[in-house]
């Protein structure tokens, strides 16, 4: 797994403080291994961290992601210089610029507000995921694709004292992220189950860590 020496990477960087969680990088790393996952788009490259991962597993993934914030831009080019090839990564000012087509996982870490959108780039088998607590696209998805499968996903760990999540006082846990199988057959319904139940037991543990 190459999530961890991602997330202690780039938290050294400028920026580092609206990177995604160490704990989402994991499942992100998880359901593209795990999932048949060909093509990724993100909302929010940021100072590029996801991309970063994708681009240091040993097999070829066609990603695409939006950036309008100078500052990132300019972090982009710098922080992935001689890692990815072009031929599999795609930047893009704003999601309206989209050529492309429907993509096997959807990756939300910035804004956005178009159903229309989500609808021309899912198919039935997307997973989406969105990072942290981005309560107003979770309930976009939700109404957008009112048959998915939806489950929040939390972890057990606190941040780290290099992240840049960590606080000295009331240092919290690791932020988590949601996850939607647009297809509810059996096996999906499964994972979401097992999901369910993971996340409340971990409720329980947290309260007596
Ligand atoms: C939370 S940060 C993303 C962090 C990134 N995923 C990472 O892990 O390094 C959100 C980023 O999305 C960008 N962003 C937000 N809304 C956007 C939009 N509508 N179009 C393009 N970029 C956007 C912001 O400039 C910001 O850099």
């Amino acid at each position: 797994m190459k999530y961890k020496s991602v997330f202690k990477k780039f938290s050294k960087l400028d920026g580092s403080q609206h990177i995604a969680s160490e704990f989402a990088l994991k499942g992100i790393e998880t359901i593209i291994r795990v999932e048949n996952i060909k093509t990724i788009f993100e909302f929010g490259i940021g100072i590029r961290t996801i991309p970063y991962l994708i681009a240091s597993f040993d097999k070829k993934y066609v990603y695409t992601g939006t950036e309008s914030n100078n500052f990132c831009k300019n972090a982009l080019f710098k922080n992935l210089e001689g890692v990815i090839d072009n031929q599999y990564f795609n930047h893009i000012n704003d999601y309206s610029e989209y050529k492309g087509g429907k993509v096997d996982f959807l990756i939300v870490d910035g804004s956005f507000n178009d159903e229309i959108f989500l609808k021309k780039i899912c198919h039935s088998n997307t997973i989406i995921m969105v990072e942290g607590d981005r309560s107003d696209q979770r309930d976009l998805i939700s109404s957008t694709f009112p048959n998915s499968l939806y489950n929040f996903k939390i972890s057990l760990y606190k941040n780290k004292d290099f992240s840049p999540f960590y606080a000295k006082e009331n240092n919290p846990f690791v932020s988590g992220y949601s996850i939607f199988r647009l297809n509810n057959n059996f096996i999906n319904k499964l994972k979401s189950f097992i999901d369910k139940i993971e996340t409340s037991i971990r409720y329980k543990l947290r309260k007596i860590i």
